[in-house]
């Protein structure tokens, strides 16, 4: 059977509710929480299937952990030299980030490895990553065209490198880090544009001794990390759905609850605001060294825009709700320095192009962006349809949300991995009002 939505046209979002954890948190707390010394305590962590692979990899390679039982994980560190060579291949699944990461990781350690994944994540490229590892001195080989499975040699001794990234990547900034544990001296990225800076906060929290200077972060290696306990904030991606549909369907008032608002994180938000949204954030606070708020959205006139290229890494997870709402703004919306979206779980500017236009919304796709003529001026915009998820669990959100403003129903088809990230997706949604429901579209 192959899950799909079924969601019927038009409606409203209102009430509370709150996301599962943040999937970019939940994936550093198992990896740092397993390369610590001591107990590492988590709660709010995200029982997606993504978060649950790199789990089982740190289980695959010898450590204890409890649960997940209502978000709460136990992780037993095992010290930064305590992982046990895995009697298989490692199997990310879906997760770029679990892959990207692990690599950094797995370069530095005395045993070798393979890092598998499922077909999506089977044609993600991955030299992105292995080429400053190399540099480092770790071998690692990929596919001839670069991309998985990864097979990680056996580390001889990795140095620490001073390195440029050509792309604004957190997974790559991160998984060069996470080597640099390993490596002797200092290791150092510096980013062309600020991508999510979680693995330096966390780094920190768990002991270690990151500087940042402006774009440049460094660390030195052979710092032990110190278990500590990790309240993960709902996730600012999954919040986004909700933020573009409370936006978009008139009559609409939600309060999304303890989501995540790192600074590095929030690009949704101004981009939206810039668009004319209206959000307030409510009870700002700090939870374990990461921004949190409730956020108020109510419906409004959203107008297009030109989107500052600057915010495009700071909301990379988000562009195809933002497509969504673009398409419900009155103007024309303009997406430029967003190439990056064309090698996520799936192409996502061929497949949010091809999913508008299948409910009758045609879009102009660029190499790097899109540019759409928004409809904002009619009270329903999109006519439905089918549309292809493409098993990408960020297309699906997106298009399920799109019905909010459609004059007939909006099938989405292969929706399965929508848990990957957000496991009950379908009951939120129906609990603030969107009228889903998962069924057989074969
Ligand atoms: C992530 C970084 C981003 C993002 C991904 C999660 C992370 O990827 O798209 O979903 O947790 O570091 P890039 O850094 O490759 O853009």
């Amino acid at each position: 059977m192959a899950i799909g939505f079924e969601v019927a046209g038009g409606g409203r979002l209102v009430g509370r509710l709150r996301v599962p954890g943040d999937k970019s948190i939940s994936h550093r707390s198992m990896m740092l929480g397993a390369l610590a010394e001591g107990v590492t305590r988590v709660s709010g962590f995200l029982e997606g299937a993504d978060a649950l692979s790199t789990m089982n990899v740190f289980r695959a390679m010898g450590v204890t952990i409890e649960g997940p039982q209502a978000g709460r994980v136990t992780v037993h560190g095992v010290g930064l030299h305590g992982l046990r060579a895995p009697s298989g291949d490692l199997d990310c699944g879906n997760a770029g980030t679990a892959m990207r990461l692990l690599m950094g990781l797995l370069a530095g350690q005395r045993f070798g490895s393979v890092l598998i994944g499922d077909e999506s994540l089977s044609r993600r490229p991955m030299r992105r990553v292995a080429e400053p590892l190399s540099r480092m001195g770790a071998r690692i080989e990929t596919s001839p065209s670069g991309t998985p499975p990864v097979r990680i040699l056996p580390a001889v001794r990795l140095q620490g490198i001073d390195y440029t990234m050509p792309v604004a990547s957190a997974q790559v900034k991160s998984a060069v880090l996470l080597a640099g544990l390993y490596a002797e001296g200092e290791t150092a990225v510096t980013e062309p544009a600020p991508t999510r800076d979680h693995t330096e906060r966390m780094l920190a929290g768990f002991g270690v001794a990151v500087q940042r200077e402006g774009a440049r972060v460094a660390l030195r290696g052979g710092q032990a990390l110190r278990a500590t306990t990790l309240d993960v904030p709902a996730d600012i991606s999954s919040a986004a759905f909700f933020l573009v549909g409370a936006s978009i369907a008139p009559g609409s008032d939600l309060v999304l609850e303890h989501v995540g608002m790192n600074p590095t994180r929030t690009g949704i938000v101004d981009i939206l605001r810039l668009m004319g949204a209206d959000i307030t954030v409510l009870a700002p606070r700090e939870v374990g060294g990461e921004p949190v708020a409730d956020l108020r959205v109510r419906s409004a006139t959203l107008r297009g825009i030109a989107v500052p290229p600057e915010l495009v890494p700071l909301a990379i997870d988000e562009f195809p709700a933002l497509f969504v709402a673009a398409a419900c703004a009155e103007g024309r919306t303009v997406v430029t320095g967003a190439e990056e979206l064309r090698v996520k779980e799936s192409d996502r500017i061929a497949a949010m192009a091809d999913g508008l236009a299948a409910v009758g919304m045609p879009v102009q796709p660029t190499p790097d962006g899109m540019i759409i003529a928004g409809r904002g001026g009619e009270a329903l915009p999109f006519a439905g349809g089918v549309v292809e998820s493409l098993g990408d669990h960020r297309i699906a959100m997106s298009m399920a949300i799109a019905a909010l403003r459609s004059r007939m129903p909006v099938r989405v088809r292969d929706t399965a991995n929508v848990a990957t990230s957000f496991p009950g997706f379908t009951a939120l949604a129906t609990g603030a009002g969107l009228g889903i429901a998962e069924t057989d579209l074969g």
